[in-house]
């Protein structure tokens, strides 16, 4: 027999979407249990997103989890567009009206959470094994799963499914319910962690012959690099010299040089669009990656699963105070609206800064003139800039 548990959300997943909403529904005197079926320790280390949109920084500053970020976080007010070897800036502050993006890595905006879950008291319960939902087209939606072998059954008024894009909520609701809209590209990302200085105070997005090219950081002594490999390579057939001379070459400038170090970590990610319709089933919210995905090149990922909790939150807070459904049937509808913006701005990114294996010269000099008119149009690079620093919440 299980043992009978009962919540008022019942969250999967410990990721940003699952601990922010856990979060912030306690900070409204909702009741929440969170199951992940890593481990703390895996979650805290793994390297993911670094960048975090000024609205991302501010929920989590109101959340009073943002003191170590804005103690170590870099705030940036500008990013670089590299190409033909030479560097465009991007200025955020003056084209968005002083917003900026902050350097946070998401593995500590991870560590902040949990312990601010645990310093309140909050049920956070990592290593649970073989997770189910069920009933979530009726009343009342159980979550089962194990822990150190003994059964559990929790009970609860809502399911949110933060359980990343390999998650198992958006697979069990029925089939014939949720249309998908999926595009993946013909090229993945290497990405190092390297004991060096950033060679650059600002993010470097780099369009070469050779390939895309990305210099960004995580401290003054950490950076953080990725580069356009083929989406099936072999991350063996990449030795630490090959990778730097790689860089070397894609990120080439006049008058300026790359500083190399001892490499960390390296790891090759694919690059997807993916999109679910709708966002929810019943009492069960998808939110964060287990809803949609983006190509990693507006770095947008961790944000857009904020967004998205912060909307399933207010909805929550609405239902609880008024017993009024409204907000959560038109969950979908709102983080839809804005998710497809994202979609669009991470595929334009994409679509301007890689090389495709399909292209022809004609492409070439389309993609050049977009970055030139990017550049030299105010226009055009406000549209840029307001985008990266993040659109705001409907
Ligand atoms: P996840 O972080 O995937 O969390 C889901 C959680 O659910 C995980 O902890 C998982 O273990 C758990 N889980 C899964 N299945 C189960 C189960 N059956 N039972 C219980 N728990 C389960 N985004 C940005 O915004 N900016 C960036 O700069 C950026 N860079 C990136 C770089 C890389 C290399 C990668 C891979 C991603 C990057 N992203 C970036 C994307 C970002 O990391 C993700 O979008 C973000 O993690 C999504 O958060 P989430 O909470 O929705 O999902
Ligand atoms: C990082 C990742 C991204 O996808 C991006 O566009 C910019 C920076 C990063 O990991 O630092």
């Amino acid at each position: 027999m299980a043992i009978s548990l009962r919540t008022q959300v019942g969250i999967v997943g410990a990721g940003p979407a699952g601990l922010v909403l856990s979060h912030l529904l306690y900070l409204q005197g909702v009741d929440s249990v969170v199951l992940e079926n890593r481990s703390r320790e895996y979650a805290e280390q793994r390297v993911r997103a670094g960048v975090l949109e000024q609205g991302t920084v501010d929920l989590l500053t109101e959340m009073g989890v943002g003191e170590r970020m804005k103690a170590e976080g870099l705030v940036h007010y500008g990013i670089e567009l590299r190409f033909g070897g030479r560097g465009h800036r991007i200025d955020f502050q003056d084209l968005t009206g002083r917003k900026g993006i902050t350097i946070y890595a998401q593995h500590e905006v991870l560590k902040d959470l949990n312990n601010a879950r645990i310093a309140s008291g909050g049920q956070v319960l990592f290593e649970v094994e073989n997770v189910s939902v069920h009933d979530f087209d009726g009343d009342k939606p159980r979550i089962r799963y194990q822990k150190n072998g003994t059964p559990y059954e929790l009970t609860c008024d809502f399911i949110a499914a933060c359980d990343g894009f390999h998650g198992i909520c958006r697979p069990s609701v029925p089939p014939g319910i949720l249309t998908v809209y999926e595009r993946e590209y013909p090229f993945g990302w290497l990405g190092i962690l390297a004991d060096a200085p950033p060679s650059s105070e600002e993010l470097i997005y780099t369009y070469h012959d050779r390939g895309f090219a990305l210099l960004s950081m995580r401290s003054p002594h950490i950076s953080r690099l990725y580069l356009q490999c083929k989406p099936d390579a072999n991350i063996d057939l990449w030795s630490d010299d090959k990778i730097w001379q790689e860089l070397q070459i894609r990120l080439a400038s006049d008058g300026w040089t790359l500083t190399e170090g001892q490499i960390t970590q390296k790891g090759i990610t694919s690059m997807r669009s993916f999109v679910v319709e709708p966002m929810q089933y019943g009492r069960l919210f998808l939110a964060g990656d287990s809803a949609h995905i983006v190509p990693p090149t507006g770095a947008k990922g961790l944000n857009l699963a904020v967004a998205d909790v912060q909307i399933l939150a207010r909805a929550l807070k609405h239902f609880y105070s008024t017993g009024s459904r409204n907000l959560l049937d038109t969950y979908s509808e709102v983080c839809l609206r804005r998710v497809w913006k994202v979609q669009r701005f991470s595929w334009w990114m994409t679509s301007m800064l890689h090389r495709f294996p399909d292209e022809n010269p004609f492409d070439q000099r389309r993609q050049l003139a977009e970055l030139d008119y990017v550049t030299t149009s105010r226009a055009a690079a406000k549209t840029l800039a307001e985008n990266y620093v993040g659109l705001p919440l409907e």
